[in-house]
């Protein structure tokens, strides 16, 4: 596969930045979601590349990339969808919430869509407690109050910006 592009480059130097030189590990976290952000997954082939960038072990490398789980180390479809299934939400319905994207979607937690949409996780307390059920959109966006109509809309929207974007 080839290198992460120029432009991911240029953050990850950015993020290296921020630390000593002789401390540019510590640019680990964001190397790697500015990665998953380029390529929607972090390969093997894509931790190493980190590694040797940053002088790490790729034991290291991954390590951090298996203790978090905003990082993603199998293909997952344009749109995560992460369900908290933590005590606050689940006495506000997650579990509904998430039965209903079972439904909606058919597919089990942990699986992709057919046309590589959508993947569904299940998620821990996302900090947001009061508005549960919550769901955060590829790690970036956190959406409350995710009752069975508001992910009906929420879905029709993606699918809608989709079809807008192959056009
Ligand atoms: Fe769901 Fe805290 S328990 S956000």
């Amino acid at each position: 596969m080839s290198k992460l592009s120029v432009e991911s480059y240029e953050k990850i130097n950015a993020a290296i930045a921020k630390y000593p030189p002789e401390h540019k590990q510590s640019a680990v976290m964001a190397a790697l979601a500015i990665a998953q952000d380029e390529r929607g997954w972090l390969s093997s082939e894509t931790l190493q590349e980190i590694a040797d960038y940053l002088d790490m072990s790729p034991v290291a490398v991954y390590e951090v990339a298996t203790f978090y789980a905003m990082y993603h180390l199998k293909p997952v479809g344009r749109y995560v969808l992460t369900v908290c299934t933590n005590l606050s939400c689940a006495l506000q319905g997650a579990n509904k919430t998430v039965a209903h994207l079972k439904k909606v979607l058919n597919i089990d937690l942990g699986e992709t869509t057919e046309d590589g949409m959508f993947t569904l996780l299940a998620g821990e307390c996302l900090g947001a407690c009061g508005e549960g059920p919550v769901l955060l959109r590829n790690n970036k966006k956190m959406c409350g109050n995710m009752t069975p109509d508001a992910i009906d809309a929420m879905i029709a929207e993606l699918r809608q910006a989709e079809k807008r974007e192959t056009l």
